[in-house]
């Protein structure tokens, strides 16, 4: 597989690093305290292009590839990680599946704003007891002849309160389990639609993960997205491409959590030399290191498989495995790295390591990407 990047994809990668240190930087220490929605970066990343990268530009988007937008991400979740989910759930879970399986007047209507950046979606799939076992929806949607009439509850969904679109998956007939599956397109502001709790988190505080609750939802017949029962498969497809942006998510977390880990090992004075020349720190950083490249080489190799058109699932699982492990250990390396200031917010690094673990659970949990992996490998 060729790893060389052309120069468009370089400085993609240079302008998002560049937002990322003047954009996000100042003040996310403060929105992690806080749990502040980072809302006027979000819209400069809109207008960036960074929301809507893989959207043909015919429909309002970057046009580019997925290479690309895993060089774009890498940046963004090296300084942010909650600004990160928000930019991967709207470029993989939103645009994508509407760009792909949506009708011409849903991606006049939504995607267009989406991928502008004028607006943000959210993937509303988890449920109170649908987490993994995605298959067990418990929301309703009813069909009602021109409309679908929506009941249930949602969990931890990411831009829960920022978006305005929602892409919500219900079950219309329980009897064909998994094929009984919808996707509708729910608008905030339908009656019926509240926006529930806000949830308080370990990481990417910055993120606004609420519940959501519909009771009573009028969903126009035309808001569904693909076939009658199309849902569950819409939903599947799209959280393989959504695997290769949490993959990337999880390698920036590892690589800015190592880059500080780097530079203070260079700094910091212990028994009269540089911590960087106690072998005990060289390990842990050449360790760090290899573990952040093979991160890197699975989440580009499966960008270059769906790149190419090919099949990916596999790879996209791998990649999301492997690295959401490499943000958490490399993430707890530079925590020790940089003993008691580690454990302190000024030097980021507490932080990364909070944000880390969300990435083995979201989008999947990690023994359900060994499911995906082993059942690829057994068809
Ligand atoms: N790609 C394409 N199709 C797939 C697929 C995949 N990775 N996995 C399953 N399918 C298809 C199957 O081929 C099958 O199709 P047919 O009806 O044609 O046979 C159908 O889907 C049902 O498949 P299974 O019988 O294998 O379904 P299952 O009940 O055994 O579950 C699972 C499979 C892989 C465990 C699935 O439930 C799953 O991926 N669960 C995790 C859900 C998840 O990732 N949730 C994250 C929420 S979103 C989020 O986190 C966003 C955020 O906020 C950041």
């Amino acid at each position: 597989m060729d790893f060389q990047f052309t120069e468009e994809q370089l400085a993609v990668k240079e302008a998002a690093r560049d937002f990322a240190e003047m954009e996000l930087l100042p003040g996310v220490i403060e929105r992690d305290e806080k749990e502040l929605f980072p809302a006027e970066q979000v819209k400069k990343m809109g207008e960036m292009g960074l929301l809507g990268m893989m959207v043909s530009p015919q429909y309002g988007g970057g046009g580019m590839d997925t290479v690309s937008y895993v060089l774009a991400m890498e940046e963004i979740a090296k300084v942010d990680a909650s600004a990160a989910v928000v930019m991967s759930v709207n470029n993989s879970l939103v645009c994508w599946g509407l760009e792909k399986y949506g009708t011409e007047e849903q991606k006049q209507k939504y995607l267009v704003p989406l991928a502008q950046g004028q607006i943000i979606g959210a993937f509303c799939l988890s449920e109170p007891e649908a987490g993994s076992d995605a298959t067990s929806q418990r929301t309703t949607a009813e069909d009602k002849g021109d409309y679908y009439l929506l009941n249930g509850t949602k969990n931890w969904i990411t831009n829960g309160n920022s978006a305005s679109v929602y892409i919500v998956f219900a079950q219309t007939d329980k009897e064909k389990g998994h094929r009984g599956i919808n996707a509708l397109i729910v608008e905030k502001g339908m009656e019926g639609f509240v926006v529930g709790k806000k949830e308080k988190k370990m990481g990417i505080r910055g993120s606004d993960t609420h519940s959501l609750m519909f009771t009573d939802v009028k969903v126009p017949k035309e808001n569904r997205i693909g076939e009658d029962g199309f849902g569950f498969k819409l939903a599947m497809a799209v959280l393989n491409g959504g695997r290769i942006g949490i993959a990337a998510q999880a390698l920036g977390i590892a690589a800015g959590s190592f880059e500080r880990a780097l530079k203070y090992s260079k700094e910091r004075k212990a028994f009269g030399v540089e911590i960087s020349k106690h072998q005990a720190i060289q390990f842990k950083l050449a360790d760090m290191a290899t573990a952040i490249d093979a991160a890197r080489l699975l989440t580009l190799q499966a960008a270059r498989l769906k790149d190419a058109g090919q099949n990916f699932t596999k790879e996209a699982a791998m990649a999301k495995l492997f690295a959401s492990k490499t943000a958490m250990d490399v993430t707890t390396e530079a925590v020790q790295i940089h003993g008691g200031y580690g454990y302190v917010q000024e030097y980021h690094v507490e932080r990364m390591m909070r944000d880390a673990k969300i990435t083995q659970i979201y989008e999947g949990t990690s023994e359900i990407q060994k499911i995906v992996i082993s059942r690829e490998l057994l068809k």
